[in-house]
């Protein structure tokens, strides 16, 4: 596991950016396949994306790009659906096109028919086979909407959302009431199958989060120590984020290394 420490938004950004970039440069057929989180952490990777996009360095013109969640109960046409949220944050911002934008679909008329929905999104997923997972945390160490509990072999399912998240959440919605209280989400186990993890927080409110997901014991109970089973993981974080690390002077000592190709 890779962690970058950066001085401030910006430098976490392209920190991101270039660990995204190396990752999906390294697939060797076929076109990139970049699956992509919602939320207000991601958008300033998405602005430096955008930002090499316009000067040539990047094009994601023939990338797919795949959600790790959906609210139940919102058609992908709602404003607040994640699928709305990521045309307006993400292929209206690098340039992938809607066409090529995979999301749950948490829409339906039963219980049953929203399963089966995940039950093929999550073949879909293995089929397509993301490159690089770009990742944000919940301030309880959910990732994608796996809540703590989360089974560590979970695949994409309906998944109940904690009060916690739900409030968390509530800015995007008229207030708490209107906030939905399910989703579907990638599992675990399906995060896991993406060749790199890339899990950006920044803030002191992911402080703990963090700290228990990269020192803490593999857990169910933060969800995000998963990425501890991974091979290949860059997190990034700004200093906020990172004031809970007890690892901390070690972490600036490898990536000072990395720099000198070491
Ligand atoms: C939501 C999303 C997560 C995201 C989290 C943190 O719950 N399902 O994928 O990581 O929010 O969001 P933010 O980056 O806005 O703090």
């Amino acid at each position: 596991m890779e962690v970058l420490i950066a001085a401030n938004a910006e430098e976490a950004a392209t920190f991101a950016a270039e660990a995204v970039l190396h990752g999906l440069a390294s697939r060797k057929t076929g076109n990139p396949v970049l699956g992509v989180a919602t939320g207000s952490t991601p958008l300033g990777l998405y602005s430096e994306l955008a930002q090499r996009v316009a000067r040539g360095e990047a094009d994601f013109g023939s990338t797919s790009a795949y959600a790790l969640d959906e609210y139940v109960g919102l058609e992908g046409t709602h404003e607040q659906s994640y699928r709305q949220t990521l045309i307006n944050e993400l292929c209206h911002v690098i340039g992938v096109k809607e066409e090529n934008l995979h999301t749950p679909n948490g829409f339906g008329d039963s219980e049953e028919q929203i399963i089966a929905q995940a039950a093929a999104y999550d073949a879909q997923l293995t089929e397509a086979g993301v490159d690089v997972q770009i990742l944000g945390i919940g301030t309880n160490g959910h990732i994608g909407f796996n809540e703590p509990g989360s089974s560590l072999g979970s695949r994409t399912r309906i998944k109940r959302l904690t009060a916690q998240t739900r409030a968390d959440n509530a800015r995007f919605f008229d207030g708490l009431d209107a906030v939905p209280t399910h989703s579907v989400t990638q599992g675990l186990g399906s995060i896991l199958q993406a060749r790199r993890l890339v899990l950006i927080a920044t803030g002191s409110q992911k402080a703990d989060a963090v700290a228990t997901a990269l020192e803490g014991a593999l857990s169910a109970a933060c969800p995000a120590s998963v990425i501890q089973l991974h091979p290949d993981v860059v997190v990034v974080l700004d200093e906020a984020a990172a004031s809970n690390l007890k690892n901390r002077r070690y972490y600036d000592d490898a990536a000072a290394g990395l720099q000198f190709g070491i």
